[in-house]
Order: C-alpha cells, then sequence, then structure tokens
C-alpha cells in the first residue's frame, strides 16, 4: 500500500517530460537488451520475494520493457530505473546490476536486504540516485561507489555496515546528498569531503567514526554545504575555524562527540546558520562574542562541555533565537540583562553551572526553575530563592558569599518600592491622556508629520492630525463586524509596525479597550480620489468569506490620510509560519494541505463572487487563525490606487517570486497572474522554501521544475514531508503536479480557479470536506 506514491512517481515522470518536452515518452515498443535482460533475472533470483511482487516479471524480453514488470523503466531497450521500495524482499542484491549500463536511479530503500553492496554498483556510468537506506546490508562500502560522474544522491543509512567510509564516495561534480548515517562505520571522516563544493547534505550521524573533522575547508568556488549532522559519533579534535567558509551551512550538529579545543569565532561569519548543536563534547574556553553576529539562528546548544568565564552580552542580540542552552558547563557571572530581548525564546536552560545574581525579570517570568538551577549564587528564579539587596563584598578569602549575612528588605523599604512604582505608572498615563488631548486642541497646528514617535521607541501613533472642525475633523466607516469603536479610538491606538508593501505600511494597534487591529496605512500619493475610493472601499467592506480577511472599517482624514482596518490574527502570516519557525516545529501535510484548500476558496470567492482580482497573492498575505486556517488579505487593493500607481507597483515590485512572468510586459494583474502566485504558493508549502529567495539561480517554479525533470522529485519535497511520504506521498505528487500547470509560463495555459478547487478536492476528499464544513458553517451568519 505504501509503495503507490513510487509508482505514481514514475507515470508522472512521463506526464511532466510530456508537460516540458510536449513529446509522448516511447516507453515501449522496444525489447530489452540481452544484457539487461540477463541482470534482471538474476537479480531477481538472489532476492527472496515473500510477497510475489516479482510475479510480474514473467514471460519473455517483450514483457520486461512493456511496462507491466513491477518497479521497472526502460529507454530504448535498457533498464533506467529499479524502484521496488517497501516491498518486505529479503535476499540479496545480485552482483550483475553492474550489467545495467544505463540505470540512474536505484531504489530499494525500506526492505529487508542483506548482504554486501555489489562494488559492480561503483560501475554503472549513468548512476545518479542510490537509495538502499532502512535495509539490513553488511560489510562494508565498496571503495568503488561514488565513481559514477552522474551520482546526485546516495542514500546508504540505516543498515548494518562497517569498515571505513571509501573517500570517492564524494567524488561525484554532482553529488548533492550523501546520508550514511546510522550504521557502523569507523575510521576518519575522509578529507575529500572538504572538496566538493557540490554536495548540501551530508549525514554521516550515529556510526562509530573517530578522527577528526577535515580542517581543510577552503572557499575555492563555493561550496553549497547546508546541513553537516555528524553527532554521535566518537570524534575528537577541535572544531576546525576552517569551517566558516561554508556560507551556505544552515545546520552544523557535532553532539555526543569527544571533541575539543574551543569555539572558533569564525563560526560567527556562518551567515545562514539556523541550528548550532555542540553539545555533550569536551569543548573548553570562553564563548566568543562574535556568536552574537549570527543572524538567522534559531538554535544553540552548548550543553554538556567545560565551557566557562562569563556569558557573552552579545547573544542577547540573537533575535531570531528560539532555543538556547548553556547548561551542564562551568559559566560564571550574571545572565546577560540583554537576554530580555530575545523575545521568540522557547526553550532556554542555564542550569548546573556557577553563575551569580539576579536573574532577568522578564527570563524568570517565562522559564521556571528546572532552566536555572544548579547554579548555587544564582537567586530570582522562584520563591524559594529570593535576592537579597547587594551586601558589600567580604574581604575574607575564605569565606564564600553567605546569603544569611545579608539583609532582607524591610517592610519600609518595600512600601516605599511600591509607591515608587505607582506614582511612575500615575505619570506615564497622565502623559498618555495629556498627549492625546493636546493632538486634539491644537490640531492642524500640530505638525505635519505623519507619524509622530509616541511613547516607547516602538510606538507609533497611526494618524497625527486632526481639524479644528469636529472632534477629529476626519470620517470612520465600519463595517458588519464584532467591534465598535471611534475614529478617535483608532488614532489614540497605539501601533507596531507589522510590514510595508508598495502600496503601504501595515500596523498592529491596540484600541484603548484592549482590542487589536490590523491597521493599513495607505500611500496618500498612490489612492484614488475620496470620492472614486470610497466607492471601491465600500464594495470591499461587504465581502465576506471564511478564508478571506474581512476589512471591518476606513477612515478618510481631513488631508487625505487612508486607514483600512482588518481583523488581527495573533499567529501571523503563513510566510512566517512556515519560514520563521524553530527547528523543533514541525508543519505536517494535512495542515498544509487545509491551508492550500482554504487559499483556494478564498480565491475562488474572489474570482467567482466578486468578480475581483486579488493582485497581489503571496504568503505574506495570507494570515493564519488558532486553528491554522488561513485568511487571505490584501484583495483587491490596487482597485483604491490610481492606475498610474498600479502599472508602477505591477511592473516594479509586487510581491517578489509570486509575479507572473508576464506582468512586466502587460502590467495588469488578471485571474491568471492570481493563479500563478496561487502555483507558487502551493510549491512553497511542498517544497519548504521561500520563493523570494532564488535557488541555484532559478526562482523557485524553474528549480522545481527543472529538479522534476531531472527526475529528482523527491529531492523537491520539504525534508520534513518525507518522513511520512508512505502514506502522503500520493497526494503530495498530485499536489506538485497540479502547482506545476497553475505556474506554466503560458498564461493560457494556467487552469482556472474553480478547477484548481476541484482538483484540490479530489486529491483528498476527506479533507476538503472537513475544511468545506467549517466554510459553510461560518459562511451563513
Ligand atoms: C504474468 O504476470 C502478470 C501480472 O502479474 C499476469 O497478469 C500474467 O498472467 C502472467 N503471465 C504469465 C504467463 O504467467
Ligand atoms: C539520513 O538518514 C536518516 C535515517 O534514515 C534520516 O533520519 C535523516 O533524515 C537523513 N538525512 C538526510 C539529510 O538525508
Ligand atoms: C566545572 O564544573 C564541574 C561540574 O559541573 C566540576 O566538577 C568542575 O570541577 C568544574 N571545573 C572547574 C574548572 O571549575
Ligand atoms: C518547567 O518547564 C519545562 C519546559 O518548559 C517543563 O517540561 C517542566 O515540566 C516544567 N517544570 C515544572 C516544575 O513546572
Ligand atoms: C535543563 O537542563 C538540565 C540538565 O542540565 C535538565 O535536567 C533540565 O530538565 C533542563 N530543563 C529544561 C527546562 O530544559
Amino acid at each position: 500500500m505504501g509503495n503507490n506514491h513510487i509508482i505514481t512517481l514514475a507515470l508522472f515522470f512521463i506526464f511532466v517530460n510530456v508537460l516540458v518536452t510536449g513529446q509522448q515518452n516511447k516507453i515501449d515498443g522496444v525489447i530489452i537488451t540481452p544484457s539487461d535482460f540477463q541482470a534482471l533475472q538474476a537479480f531477481k533470483r538472489e532476492l527472496i520475494d515473500a510477497r510475489g511482487v516479482l510475479r510480474s516479471w514473467n514471460g519473455t524480453r517483450n514483457a520486461a520493457c512493456s511496462g507491466s514488470w513491477a518497479g521497472i523503466k526502460c529507454i530504448k531497450g535498457h533498464v533506467v530505473a529499479i524502484q521496488l521500495p517497501f516491498k518486505a524482499l529479503a535476499g540479496r542484491i545480485s552482483d550483475k546490476v553492474g550489467q545495467f549500463k544505463e540505470l540512474r536511479k536505484f531504489s530499494l530503500h525500506d526492505n529487508l536486504i542483506t548482504g554486501t553492496i555489489p562494488s559492480s554498483l561503483g560501475s554503472l556510468p549513468n548512476l545518479r540516485g542510490l537509495y538502499l537506506f532502512n535495509n539490513r546490508l553488511s560489510g562494508s562500502i565498496p571503495p568503488s561507489i561514488g565513481n559514477s560522474p552522474q551520482l546526485q544522491a546516495i542514500d546508504l543509512s540505516n543498515n548494518l555496515l562497517n569498515g571505513f567510509i571509501p573517500p570517492k564516495i564524494i567524488s561525484s561534480p554532482r553529488i548533492y546528498r550523501l546520508n550514511l548515517s546510522f550504521n557502523s562505520l569507523s575510521g576518519s571522516i575522509p578529507s575529500s569531503f572538504s572538496e566538493s563544493s557540490s554536495v548540501a547534505f551530508v549525514a554521516l550521524q550515529f556510526n562509530n567514526l573517530t578522527g577528526s573533522i577535515p580542517s581543510s575547508w577552503e572557499n575555492k568556488s563555493g561550496y553549497q554545504l547546508r546541513s553537516l549532522t555528524l553527532d554521535h559519533n566518537s570524534i575528537s579534535g577541535t572544531i576546525p575555524k576552517s569551517l566558516g567558509k561554508l556560507g551556505n551551512l544552515e545546520e552544523l550538529s557535532l553532539s555526543h562527540n569527544k571533541i575539543n579545543g574551543t569555539i572558533p569565532n569564525e563560526l560567527s561569519s556562518l551567515e545562514k546558520l539556523r541550528v548550532l548543536d555542540l553539545s555533550d563534547n569536551v569543548i573548553y574556553g570562553t564563548v566568543p562574542k562574535e556568536l552574537g553576529g549570527l543572524k538567522n539562528v534559531s538554535a544553540i546548544n552548548l550543553k554538556k562541555n567545560k565551557l566557562r568565564g562569563h556569558i557573552p552580552p552579545t547573544i542577547g542580540n540573537l533575535s531570531t533565537i528560539n532555543a538556547l542552552d548553556l547548561s551542564e558547563n562551568n559559566f560564571t557571572g550574571e545572565i546577560p540583562v540583554s537576554f530580555e530581548n530575545l523575545s521568540k525564546l522557547t526553550s532556554f536552560n542555564v542550569s548546573n553551572n556557577d553563575l551569580s545574581g539576579q536573574v532577568p525579570a522578564r527570563l524568570s517570568k517565562r522559564f521556571n526553575s528546572s532552566s536555572f538551577s544548579g547554579n548555587l549564587q544564582l537567586c530570582g528564579f522562584s520563591a524559594s530563592t529570593p535576592c537579597f539587596a547587594q551586601a558589600p563584598i567580604s574581604e575574607s578569602p575564605s569565606s564564600s558569599p553567605n546569603p544569611s549575612k545579608r539583609r532582607r528588605l524591610s517592610t519600609k523599604d518595600i512600601i516605599l518600592i511600591i509607591v515608587g512604582a505607582l506614582l511612575a505608572v500615575l505619570f506615564v498615563l497622565c502623559c498618555v491622556l495629556l498627549c492625546c488631548l493636546i493632538r486634539k486642541r491644537t490640531g492642524s497646528k500640530a505638525s505635519n508629520g505623519k507619524n509622530i514617535g509616541h511613547g516607547g521607541e516602538k510606538g507609533v501613533v497611526l494618524a497625527g492630525e486632526a481639524s479644528e472642525g469636529g472632534p477629529t475633523g476626519g470620517k470612520l466607516v465600519l463595517f458588519d463586524g464584532p467591534f465598535v469603536f471611534t475614529a478617535d479610538d483608532l488614532l489614540c491606538a497605539t501601533a507596531e509596525i507589522m510590514g510595508k508593501s508598495p502600496y503601504g505600511t501595515v500596523y498592529k494597534a491596540t484600541l484603548e479597550d484592549g482590542n487589536q487591529v490590523a491597521v493599513k496605512r495607505l500611500r496618500e500619493k498612490l489612492a484614488k480620489a475620496p470620492k472614486e475610493f470610497e466607492i471601491e472601499v465600500g464594495a470591499l467592506g461587504r465581502i465576506r468569506h471564511p478564508n478571506l480577511l474581512p476589512l471591518r472599517a476606513y477612515y478618510l482624514g481631513p488631508k487625505g490620510e487612508k486607514l483600512l482596518v482588518f481583523d488581527y490574527l495573533t499567529k501571523g502570516s503563513l510566510s512566517s509560519f512556515l519560514h520563521a519557525r524553530g527547528p523543533e516545529i514541525t508543519i505536517d501535510w494535512p495542515t498544509r494541505m487545509k491551508i492550500a484548500l482554504g487559499v483556494t476558496r478564498g480565491l475562488n470567492h474572489l474570482h467567482n463572487q466578486e468578480n475581483l482580482v486579488h493582485g497581489n497573492l503571496a504568503s505574506s498575505d495570507v494570515y493564519l487563525d488558532e486553528q491554522n486556517k488561513p485568511k487571505v488579505s490584501d484583495y483587491g487593493i490596487h482597485r483604491l490606487m490610481t492606475d498610474t500607481a498600479n502599472t508602477n507597483v505591477s511592473a516594479t515590485a509586487g510581491a517578489t517570486g509570486y509575479r507572473a512572468p508576464e506582468l512586466p510586459k502587460t502590467k495588469k494583474s488578471s485571474t491568471k497572474t492570481d493563479i500563478y502566485s496561487l502555483g507558487v504558493i502551493l510549491l512553497e508549502l511542498l517544497t519548504g522554501k521561500s520563493p523570494s529567495e532564488t535557488i541555484e539561480g532559478s526562482d523557485l517554479p524553474q528549480w522545481v521544475a527543472s529538479t522534476v525533470k531531472e527526475e529528482w522529485t523527491n529531492e523537491v519535497f520539504d525534508l520534513e514531508l518525507m518522513r511520512d511520504v508512505s502514506t502522503t506521498g500520493d497526494e503530495m505528487l498530485n499536489t506538485l503536479k497540479l502547482a506545476l500547470h497553475l505556474v506554466d509560463p503560458s498564461p493560457e495555459a494556467r487552469p482556472d480557479i474553480q478547477q484548481v478547487l476541484q482538483q484540490l478536492e479530489e486529491i483528498n476528499p476527506k479533507l476538503a470536506a472537513e475544511t468545506a464544513e467549517d466554510s459553510a458553517e461560518k459562511g451563513h451568519h
């Protein structure tokens, strides 16, 4: 059952070939060569086929390439692919496989195959993918493996392989992924590993490797290496400085080894690094303050080493980090106050060190004592570890600081502190109120600044102007929705910038009653004149659909300021959901599929019920509610803008990566450009890659199309989706096919939204029905 997707994969390849080259592939009509036929028979003979999968390998030479033999694909009488994963095959792999001179893909993963890997596999000049993982293969890896100049992927993980890693295994100039993890390999990592500039994934974890990490990384032609996982071995030596040359590295995992020496400063030049795991080694020295420069890091684990000295305050600059473990070292001094800035931190541990002083208040609120315990002189992280006022440090060398010698706060002190704090709060409140009142009174005299800084550095007042006439001089129109507020409430709300787009800036605004709304301030110069604006915005304000973010109100200021008010969703955008999450958070396929269905339904409503083109669809315009139900926003904003603004915007800005290729020429968005953008979002969900970045010089649709054409369909999917590929592989493939259709360079070839929705619903009818129910319930209000 779990193998359906592999078969579909072969069919899919044919489909894509037709799509790409426009001609039918000749899969049959050619009789297999005697040599390939003989090799197939020998291959079958040495396997034990308990489920009878290979019973279809019957009949004469005519049959072998006719398409009826399970798992066999031919071109011109040569076997090009053998794909038999999840077939409960046992027995051994025949040495005769060396006769398949045209073989490109050899995939027998997830079987029960024993014996050794035949060295003849190393003599296949066209081999591109070798997938033998999850079997019981033993012996050592033949030194010839890796010789094939076309090899892109080798996965021998989770077998019983022993012996050394042959240096040539990584010698193909096209090698992209090498996985030898979960075996019993010994010896050291060959220095050839630092010579491959093409490899992106190297996984050697859970072996018995010794020796040190290759140290000869030189930036000759730009390494593609993105992930190096060497954890759970017995690697010793130091962390080579030259690892800092791996400018594309996103993950470096060296934990559970015997690595010593210090952490090199050079690691801080790994700008793309997201995960740094050095835990459980014997690394000593101090943590270099330069690590505070890791701009994209989301997890650092230094647990269980011999690190000492102060924790550098620069670590508090790592604004993207969400997991930090420094426990079981010998750190001294205080936890830097700068750690209070780490707003994304969800996991934090400094336990079992020699830290002292007071835990910064915001940390002690967010993390319980298990994050701090085992530091005798650390205080303030739980009720049983109160901090005492600083007593003069005893001069006597022998006496350790002793809490009982210090003074407790007296009741008087406490009262004074509380009164002081209350006064401070009152003072701030008065200032805010005054500020609001003054602004109302002085009105247009105030200034012509649009965003007057107010309060904290992030606080911004939405509109700083009001005329002497009415209470505000502007006009607020509310559409149907849960909250009621006045123009004044809106203008006095403090706001934080959430994002900027070519049409304006979006703020998160907190109203006086505590309700939060998202406010979009349109660029005045680009928007239509008030009369036309009101007609268009009135139409947008009536649109209601469970997958569309509703427009709740608009405000037209006396000087032409235009604010649009939407619901605020705390979960944020699909873009940040996919690309700004911690390494421990995975997003499974059903969740992604539901999002795809929701976005498609929202767009379907726009195109078919409202007759409206979205015009700017991108994953940053799709917001998620608590149940991850998507709500498309920003639809029809182009209708509020002047025509000149629109042609400039679609030609120059728009959403990079989502823009249909014809847009620079036509300068006009259409339902077909929306479909293209939707296709990009589907690819984004499938690959986990952000369309705003180019991959190997191509945009996301080009990259996916070329990878698929090369038969590396599995390489395009987000790695974390590959875990469940046996159950969801079919759905992913079908969605991929559909998505490639949507991003067809020719607008006429793209389906319309109703067809897209219908096909998506057919891919997983159960999910479609579930999500359709939610849509219907809320649709009728
Ligand atoms: C060969 O296998 C196919 C598929 O399993 C089966 O339909 C066919 O009857 C078999 N032919 C012979 C001659 O056994
Ligand atoms: C390597 O193989 C292991 C075990 O099969 C798997 O868990 C891991 O995700 C693979 N990593 C890569 C980069 O292929
Ligand atoms: C470091 O800490 C360990 C326990 O965490 C302790 O046994 C060891 O003596 C300490 N070493 C130094 C140099 O302080
Ligand atoms: C402390 O927090 C951790 C993780 O945040 C949690 O697993 C643990 O149960 C908590 N312990 C206590 C005593 O609350
Ligand atoms: C912190 O690390 C210690 C080991 O040093 C562990 O026992 C504790 O559970 C960890 N706490 C959290 C919250 O991770």
